[in-house]
């Protein structure tokens, strides 16, 4: 890396990872058998508190093994937010589903319960047994919440709705592991849940995913899914088509790893984010991320919002200003509903989150992020907000 260069988001490798991956080249359990792709599926669904877990290649192909074992299938709706990586409306076109784009709310940002309820009562109709979008005549299948940036959704709200139009909840708490909603860990709220381990993720097999779950049958399902559905390995019968999705004893190794540091990690995370709310609390135009009462967040991507008049710069200007001082920083995802990805797919009115999208700037959270490189980015923040009214006091006078 650069000189004096400070990243967004990088891995924190400096546990039990080099000696477990080295048993497993010692043993020569390096493909998907071996003993550590067990022991991370049991480590993490105790962790969240599920009864199974299944290990997979990545967080995407785990949102496609969650969407076909809850059922959804060609043709269906799934509501999604739009203010989201795009793997979950992703996933959902693979299974030939389409997405509904739902707002975000103001104060954390996530999936806006109210705006999925009036959706499911103004904008659905029942014909039969099935519940169908009166727009699309699609019917909808599943509801797919997103922990965005570490903070949980407000979730109760959605199950409740799920509940009364009896869709499954799928959760995708890719970003979110170790965050708590009303003391429960996300990941073990829904129906079934799914991680990544990305190299920006909190903890990382440099990629891989997670499928928890509850229910037997699901886990079962997805474990058959994700390894070519194998009904006879001896003869190669398989029952189904399949998918190779399975994650390497090497990559659990290290997953295992970093499981034994994860509460580490989010500790210093929450205390990267209470420095920046510290430290920006008298700038002015830049609001803090926020943590509701009902919720503990991993703050796993510090994220603020910029308000142009107040700061002086607008979020995209101050990415520039910060990148010539050699600090990452990185806007939040276009929301989807503007997608040329998903043009296709039904939206409701998502304002909200355009708005979030050009004010929100995700500021450099590494788990190992230096105190002295901490102060160089708020001092930058501190004086680019300066200088830039400065300017601007000139020009008026
Ligand atoms: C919200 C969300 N969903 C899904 C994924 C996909 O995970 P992966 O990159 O492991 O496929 C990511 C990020 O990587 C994400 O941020």
């Amino acid at each position: 890396m650069a000189e004096g260069f400070i990243p967004l988001c990088v891995p924190e490798i400096r546990g039990n990872e080099w000696k477990y991956v080295k048993q497993c080249l010692d043993t020569n359990w390096v493909s998907s058998l071996g003993s550590f792709v067990g022991q991370f599926e049991q480590k993490l669904a105790l962790y969240v508190g599920t009864r199974y877990g299944v290990a997979v290649v990545n967080g995407t192909a785990a949102l496609h093994i969650a969407l076909l074992v809850a059922g959804v299938g060609p043709e269906d709706e799934v509501l999604v937010p739009t203010l989201s990586f795009i793997a979950p409306a992703n996933a959902i076109r693979y299974v030939g589903a389409w997405p509904v784009f739902i707002d975000a709310e103001p104060e954390y940002w996530q999936m806006d319960p109210q705006k999925v309820a009036d959706f499911l009562r103004k904008e659905c109709r029942w014909a039969g047994k099935k519940l169908y979008n009166k727009k699309t005549g699609r019917p909808i299948k599943a509801i797919l919440p997103v922990h965005i940036l570490g903070h949980p959704v407000d979730i109760d709200p959605i199950l409740d709705v799920a509940q009364k139009y009896d869709l499954p909840v799928i959760e995708d708490a890719t970003e979110s592991l170790g965050a708590k909603y009303k003391n429960r860990r996300v990941g073990h709220l829904g129906d079934v849940a799914c991680f990544s381990f990305n190299g920006n993720k909190i903890i990382t097999t440099g990629g891989g995913g997670m499928i928890v779950t509850d229910n037997e049958a699901w886990a079962r399902k997805a474990k058959y899914l994700t390894t070519q559905a194998k009904d006879d390995p001896l003869e190669f019968v398989h029952g189904e088509v399949g998918y190779n999705y399975r994650l390497t004893n090497i990559q659990a190794a290290m997953g295992v790893a970093q499981m034994e540091k994860l509460d580490e990690y989010i500790a210093t995370k929450r205390r990267i984010a209470s420095t920046y709310a510290e430290a920006v609390k008298d700038v002015p135009g830049i609001a803090p991320m926020r943590e509701a009462e009902w919720a503990s967040s991993t703050f796993w991507m510090y994220t603020v919002l910029v308000n142009q008049e107040q700061y002086g710069l607008d979020s995209r200007a101050l990415l520039r200003k910060l990148e010539q001082a050699k600090i990452q920083t990185r806007p939040l995802w276009q929301p989807m509903h503007l997608s040329p990805a998903h043009r296709g797919a039904y939206s409701t009115d998502c304002s909200l989150a355009v708005g979030l999208n050009q004010a929100a700037l995700s500021l450099p959270c590494s788990v190992g992020l230096e105190p002295q490189e901490h102060q160089r980015i708020i001092e930058n923040i501190n004086s680019l907000c300066r200088s830039a009214l400065h300017v601007r006091r000139q020009k008026i006078s």
